[in-house]
C-alpha cells in the first residue's frame, strides 16, 4: 500500500498505544532517564500517544488538546544530553521489538524518531 500514512501502515491506534506502554515501562527503569521523568508516567504516556498519532499522519490529537507541539521548547526544562537521547532511542527500539513492529514502516518511523531525538539534545554530556 503506497498511499497510506505511516500511522495506518503500523496498525493505527492499537499499535501506538501498545508501543507507548512498552516504551514508558522501559523509560521508568532506565538509569539515564529516571532522573528527568516524573514518577507517575500516566499523563506523559497519554500525551505521547496523542503526539505520535499526529506525528505519523493520524488525527491531530496532541494539537487539539495542547496546541502547537513546539517539542524542542517543551524539552528545554530538561537536560537532554546525547547519552539521554541514545537511552530514549534504545527504549524505543526495545519497545518496537516487544510489540513485534518490523519491516519498512518500522524503519521509516524509527529514522524519524532518531532525527527528532537528535534535535532535542540541548546539553553536552561533559557538563553532567
Ligand atoms: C515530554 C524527555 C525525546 C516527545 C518529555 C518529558 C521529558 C522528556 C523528561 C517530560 C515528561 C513529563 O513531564 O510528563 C525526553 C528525552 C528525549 C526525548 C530525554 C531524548 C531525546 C522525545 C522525542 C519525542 C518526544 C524524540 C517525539 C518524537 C515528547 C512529548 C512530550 C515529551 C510529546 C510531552 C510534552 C508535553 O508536556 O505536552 N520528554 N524526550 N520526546 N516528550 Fe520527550
Amino acid at each position: 500500500e503506497q498511499w497510506q500514512t505511516l500511522y495506518e501502515a503500523i496498525g493505527g491506534e492499537e499499535t501506538v498505544s501498545r508501543l507507548v506502554e512498552a516504551f514508558y515501562k522501559r523509560v521508568a527503569k532506565h538509569p539515564d532517564l529516571i532522573p528527568i521523568f516524573p514518577d507517575d508516567l500516566t499523563e506523559t504516556a497519554r500525551k505521547q500517544k496523542q503526539f505520535l498519532t499526529q506525528y505519523l499522519g493520524g488525527p491531530p490529537l496532541y494539537t487539539q488538546e495542547h496546541g502547537h507541539p513546539m517539542l524542542r521548547a517543551r524539552h528545554m526544562p530538561f537536560e537532554i544530553t546525547p547519552t539521554r537521547a541514545e537511552a530514549w532511542l534504545s527504549c524505543m527500539r526495545a519497545a518496537m521489538d516487544e510489540i513485534g513492529l518490523s519491516g519498512p514502516a518500522r524503519e521509516q518511523f524509527y529514522h524519524r524518531l532518531l532525527l527528532t531525538a537528535q534535535h532535542m539534545v540541548n546539553t553536552p554530556d561533559n557538563l553532567e
